[in-house]
This record gives structure tokens, sequence and C-alpha cells, in this order.
């Protein structure tokens, strides 16, 4: 009887050790996966892309509008900041996704800040306390309408910001609407 349950004690920890085991075969993900956001997928207001080269994946939730969003999946509304979806089982938490902070020029990209649930935007803003909020079939991507408290950029600056991305060669001309409201950003935080 005692041996028993201790056996059965010993199994249980074998089958806890076996759960807690580190997720195999990660792939490291470094500055150098990042780049030029116009070169990657856009789908409505925001891009995408797949680290692990399943694009055709990513995109079909992405256009779903709903559903888990498959490993590698790499998206991004501005430059400065992305989500990267880590494999199956990663972290939990905040569902595998990996929150980002780059900072970009025409060199290339820096990584200023990355993880999990503890990752603040450059405002002091909590990337997860944020993307949590979307609706549970969402994923943690919010868009507009999905639950999210909504970000304090116009559709104009961000789709300035994303014209204006530095690392992109052929950068694409501003409408003027952008071009204000980028300017008026700039007057914002203060930039010369
Ligand atoms: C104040 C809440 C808030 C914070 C903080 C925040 N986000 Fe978001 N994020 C949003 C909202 C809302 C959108 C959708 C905006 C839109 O489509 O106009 C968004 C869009 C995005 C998108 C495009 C996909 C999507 O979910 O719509 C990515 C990627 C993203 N944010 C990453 C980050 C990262 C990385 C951080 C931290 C460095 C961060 N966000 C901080 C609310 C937030």
């Amino acid at each position: 009887m005692l041996t028993s349950r201790v056996l059965g004690w010993i199994g249980m920890g074998v089958f806890g050790a076996c759960l807690a085991a580190p997720v195999l075969a990660e792939r490291e993900i470094g500055a150098e996966d990042f780049g030029c956001l116009l070169e990657m997928t856009p789908v409505r207001g925001f891009y995408v892309s797949n680290l692990h080269g399943d694009l055709a994946a990513t995109l079909a939730v992405a256009e779903a509008e709903t559903g888990v969003w498959p490993p590698g999946s790499l998206v991004q509304l501005v430059p400065g900041e992305a989500m990267v979806k880590r494999s199956d089982g990663y972290n939990p938490a905040t569902r595998d996704w990996e929150f980002f902070e780059l900072d970009t020029t025409s060199g290339g990209t820096s990584i200023r800040a990355r993880g999990f649930a503890d990752v603040n935007n450059r405002f002091g803003g909590n990337c997860f306390a944020c993307h949590v909020k979307a609706n549970p079939d969402r994923d943690l991507i919010c868009e507009q309408g999905h639950g999210c408290d909504p970000i304090p950029l116009t559709e104009a600056v961000t789709r300035a910001l994303q014209k204006t991305d530095p690392r992109c060669s052929d950068a694409p001309a501003l409408t003027p609407e952008e071009a204000a409201a980028l300017s008026a950003l700039q007057a914002t935080l203060g930039a010369p």
C-alpha cells in the first residue's frame, strides 16, 4: 500500500518533470530578424511575416480575424514595436507572444527591450497589460474595437510612421495629412 503510494508520487514527479521540461529546438530571435516594415505583408492597417517561413499560416489567421496565431508570426503596427509568436507552450501566460520595443535607424534595428509580461513601451505602457484585454478569440491582437484600450495615435500618424521606417530604402511619399500628423507628433515628443 505504502509502496504503491510512494511509487505513485515518484510517477507524478517524473510526469511533472516532463511537463516542466524546456521546449526544445526554439529558434533564437535577434535584431537581424527585424527589417523594413513595408517589406512585410500588409493586413488591414498592420504588417505581418513569419520568421519560420510559414507566411501562409500567419496570413490565414490574420485574414480570418480570429484564432490562434502560428509560431514564428511577426506582427507590427509601427516600426518600433513588435510581437513575435514563440513555440507552443514557451510562455503560456502571454499565450507565447514575446513583445519587443525596437530602435530603428537606416543602419538597422536594435532591441531596446524584449520579454513577456514585463515589457513596456517607451511611454511606460505595458504591452501585455493592454494586449491581454483583446477579446479571447483574438489571441492578444488588438486592432480597433476588440476590447483593448485605444492607443493615442491617429491613423494618419500610424501611416506616417510606417512610411518613414528608416530601414526602408524606397520610402513612399507622405500625404499632406500624414506629414502634418507626423510634425505634430514630433513637436509633442520634443523632437528637433
Ligand atoms: C495603451 C494600450 C497599449 C499598449 C501599452 C501597447 N499596445 Fe500595442 N496596440 C494597442 C492597440 C489598441 C492596437 C491597435 C491600434 C490600431 O489598430 O489602431 C495595438 C497594435 C499593436 C500591434 C499590431 C497588432 C494589433 O494588436 O493590432 C502590435 C504588434 C503591437 N501593438 C505591439 C505592442 C508592443 C510590442 C507594445 C509594447 C512595447 C505595445 N503594443 C503596447 C494597444 C496597446
